[in-house]
């Protein structure tokens, strides 16, 4: 595809739902669901919340890939109602071709907006337009899984684990996967010195003072969950790798990537040779050639004992 004239976020969250199922560490997954399944055993409905959920896509693969309880009371929290709104629409759609009858209750807040029933499960699903942490700080409600997709580097690590943590029942469990990790590749590269210097600008954005998040925040995590009272139970990586040839919407989340680094690197002007650089990447990802790669952590656990 040509290089795009504008850019949606929403289009980008869409695009990255393939990227992510491929990414995801499936060992770590697997023991969410075996996780979530003792939960349910022990309490019947499972409460999840989904920090920044953005489409949902995190609720749809789970239940399309079966990791899921058959009682769940599943809450997207995200900032972005443009995304919940897309994000409801989508869940609509996939759940009445995945065979579930979908019941709507639109404006009745008394009942979660979604409820996907089929003869042995029923999901109800809330979508909450608000800050994740203004929200959590008003509700009450315990949570059995706290998920966090692409969302903890992002944040100030040191404020958002101690209110997510805080959220869980005593044996609620966390789960935060796609936690960037900081390794940004592009291949093949003319200039590999220039374009280490422009990835090096690029995750120094990420590490400014003013700006929250942080371009290690997967490592970080690691040995940050166990201060504020959590236990690790598995981790893993989970990269990010785009090749030729390009499936679904592939193209387009790397242009806009790409805008990405034009926002940061290119906007601070810094790096000469930047402005060429961002247009060949264009260019060969235009001609399906551009291959790359980013590092992620999969983290999971719950609090200690
Ligand atoms: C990188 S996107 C990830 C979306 C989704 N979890 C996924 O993996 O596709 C981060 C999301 O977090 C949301 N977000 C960022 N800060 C937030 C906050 N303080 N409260 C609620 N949502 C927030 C953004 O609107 C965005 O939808």
């Amino acid at each position: 595809m040509s290089r795009p004239q504008s850019y949606s976020f929403q289009r980008y969250l869409a695009a990255k739902e393939r990227i992510d199922d491929r990414a995801l560490h499936r060992p770590t997954l697997d023991a969410v669901a075996a996780g979530l399944a003792d939960v349910a055993a022990a309490r019947g409905e499972v409460r999840v919340l989904d920090v920044g959920g953005g489409l949902g896509s995190m609720l749809r693969r789970l239940l399309d890939w079966n990791r899921l309880p058959d009682r769940v009371s599943y809450t997207l929290v995200d900032r972005d109602e443009a995304s919940l709104e897309r994000g409801y629409d989508r869940c609509v759609e996939w759940a009445a071709e995945s065979g579930y009858a979908v019941e709507e209750n639109d404006g009745d807040e008394t009942t979660a907006d979604l409820v996907l029933e089929t003869q042995t499960e029923r999901i109800a699903v809330s979508f909450v337009a608000a800050d994740a942490f203004d929200f959590l700080a008003e509700v009450e409600e315990p949570w059995d899984l706290v998920v966090a997709a692409a969302f903890l580097d992002i944040v100030d690590l040191d404020s958002a684990l101690p209110a997510l943590l805080s959220a869980l029942a005593d044996d609620g469990r966390w789960y935060f996967p796609v936690t960037f990790d900081g390794e940004t590749g592009f291949s093949p590269t003319a200039d590999p010195a220039l374009q280490a210097r422009i990835v090096a600008a690029y995750h120094a954005t990420m590490d400014a003072q003013e700006r929250p998040g942080g371009s290690r925040t997967g490592r970080e995590l690691l040995a940050a969950a166990p201060e504020f009272g959590g236990e690790v139970l598995a981790a893993g990586g989970s990269d990010w790798v785009v090749t030729p040839p390009y499936a679904g919407d592939e193209a387009y989340f790397l242009h806009h990537l790409l805008s990405f680094f034009e926002q940061s690197v290119g906007e601070a002007g810094d790096v000469d040779g930047f402005d060429a650089w961002v247009d060949e990447r264009h260019a060969a990802v235009e001609r399906e050639a551009l291959s790359f790669v980013a590092h992620h952590l999969d983290v999971y656990g719950r609090l200690r004992e």
